[in-house]
């Protein structure tokens, strides 16, 4: 059986990164990513204040408390600034969990993404001991599946005209899965 019961906050490690809980404190970061209107191209739309932010982080809290979602406030290990958001929605009976992941526009291209998808997928598999991760994406969102793909993910399924993004198209939707034996299997 698994470890984890929610009871504390799962604070992952990584080389440049700490994966943490949110805090009020992090609002201006949490704006500066969730304001940008690139990164948010293919998501919810763009924070316009602050104040969005901090009621975003409060909603988040409250997931964790009620055995939700997980999301980790991604901050650099050097200052703890926070420069993104990676969430975890686990489905214990079913040994499954869905991610999401996104980071600061001013920290792309340096493999920080990478690290923390690394050390959620870890957690995932070695103490929530999941057999299933699985990812949503818009299918021509081409970091987010290229993120993916390096990690092993498959896809599995484009639900064609899915969403109405900002741009005035509709885009499919990609189901992207890996298996722990897939994710076994990748280990060095
Ligand atoms: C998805 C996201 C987190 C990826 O971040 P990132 O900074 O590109 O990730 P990394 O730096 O770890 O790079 C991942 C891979 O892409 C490659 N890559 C990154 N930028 C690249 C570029 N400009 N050209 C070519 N390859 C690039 C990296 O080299 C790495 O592969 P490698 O280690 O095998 O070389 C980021 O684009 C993001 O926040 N997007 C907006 C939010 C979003 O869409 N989230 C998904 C919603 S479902």
């Amino acid at each position: 059986m698994p470890t984890f019961d929610y009871s504390e906050f799962p604070t992952l490690r990584t080389e440049r990164l700490v994966l943490r809980e949110l805090r009020g404190s992090d609002a201006e970061d949490l704006f500066a990513v969730r304001s940008d209107p690139y990164v948010q191209r293919y998501n919810s739309v763009p924070h316009t204040d602050v104040s969005e932010s901090a009621e975003m982080i409060e909603r988040l809290t409250e997931l964790f408390a009620k055995h939700e979602w997980i999301h980790w406030g991604v901050a650099l290990r050097e200052n703890d600034k926070l420069i993104g958001l990676y969430s975890l929605g686990w489905n214990e009976g079913h040994r499954r969990a869905e991610i999401g992941y996104d980071l600061n526009r001013a920290y792309w291209g340096k493999r920080l993404a990478s690290e923390a998808l690394g050390a959620m997928l870890a957690f995932a598999f070695d103490v929530l001991e999941v057999n299933r991760l699985e990812a949503q994406t818009i299918a021509d969102n081409h970091e987010s599946t290229r993120l993916l793909r390096k990690f092993g993910f498959q896809l599995e399924g484009v639900r064609r005209g899915y969403s109405l993004e900002e741009d005035g198209e509709f885009h499919g939707g990609a189901i992207y899965g890996l298996l722990r034996s897939e994710y076994e299997g990748g280990q060095a």
